[in-house]
């Protein structure tokens, strides 16, 4: 079932349009994904790709933790906003996407920034050695709130919890689905979480973003 994003595809088209182009690499991923797969959905695109560039600029992250890296779209665009010595950690487990990001990134300078995790995240997330100044979360839907605990004590204080899908194509007002309830949980649990203040942005499929205000540091 095609699923369509909340503004009309008019907007969706304009945003677009008056967004800067994607790098080449960008779209390189894009293009051998379409081609491979024959499928693109899962990609967040230049809109997002971009909004997530931005994020790590406005924020000066160096260290960033992505789940859910599918064929390095999100990870790229995150990876070369990151200064020479950062790191994007980003957890796929699927060998098959990994292969097209490889590919697609193999002689770009921006790659040697990206560290690929293979396995399955909610294993792999607890031996990760924290702190991370921002993450991004778009993994398997059904997760999400386990992946907001697991992941959440390796933030550091002050840093950006970024979460993807968040409005789930309009379907959290209304759940009627294992993954439409579990981000409408994960949405009100970080609404209610003491440690963090939130915006939940009705940008492409929603962006829910939680800086976290408390102190410890990101360690655990
Ligand atoms: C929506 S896609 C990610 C899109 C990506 N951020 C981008 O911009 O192109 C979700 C990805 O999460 C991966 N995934 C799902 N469940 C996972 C799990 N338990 N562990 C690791 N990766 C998982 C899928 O294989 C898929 O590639």
């Amino acid at each position: 079932m095609q699923q369509h994003l909340l503004a009309s595809a008019e907007i969706e088209e304009y945003a677009n349009l008056v967004t800067q182009q994607e790098p080449d690499t960008a779209a390189a991923i894009a293009d051998k994904t379409r081609n491979t797969l024959q499928y693109t959905e899962m990609l967040t695109g230049k809109v997002e790709g971009r909004f997530l560039s931005m994020l790590i600029g406005l924020t000066g992250a160096h260290r960033v933790l992505e789940v859910g890296m599918f064929t390095g779209y999100s990870a790229y665009m995150m990876a070369r906003a990151l200064p020479e010595d950062g790191e994007v950690v980003t957890l796929e487990m699927n060998e098959r996407y990994k292969a097209i990001a490889d590919d697609c990134l193999k002689d770009d300078p921006h790659a040697k920034k990206i560290k690929v995790v293979m396995g399955n995240a909610l294993e792999t997330i607890p031996k990760l050695q924290g702190p991370f100044d921002m993450m991004f979360l778009d993994a398997d839907k059904e997760h999400y709130p386990e992946y907001y605990e697991l992941m959440f004590p390796k933030l550091k204080t002050g840093g950006l919890f970024v979460v993807d899908n968040a409005l789930w194509y309009g379907e959290v007002t209304d759940p009627k689905d294992r993954k439409a309830e579990a981000i409408d949980k994960l949405n009100h649990t970080i609404k209610n979480d003491p440690r963090v203040e939130n915006v939940l942005l009705t940008v492409r499929d929603g962006i829910h973003l939680a800086r976290k205000t408390g102190d410890d540091h990101g360690t655990g």
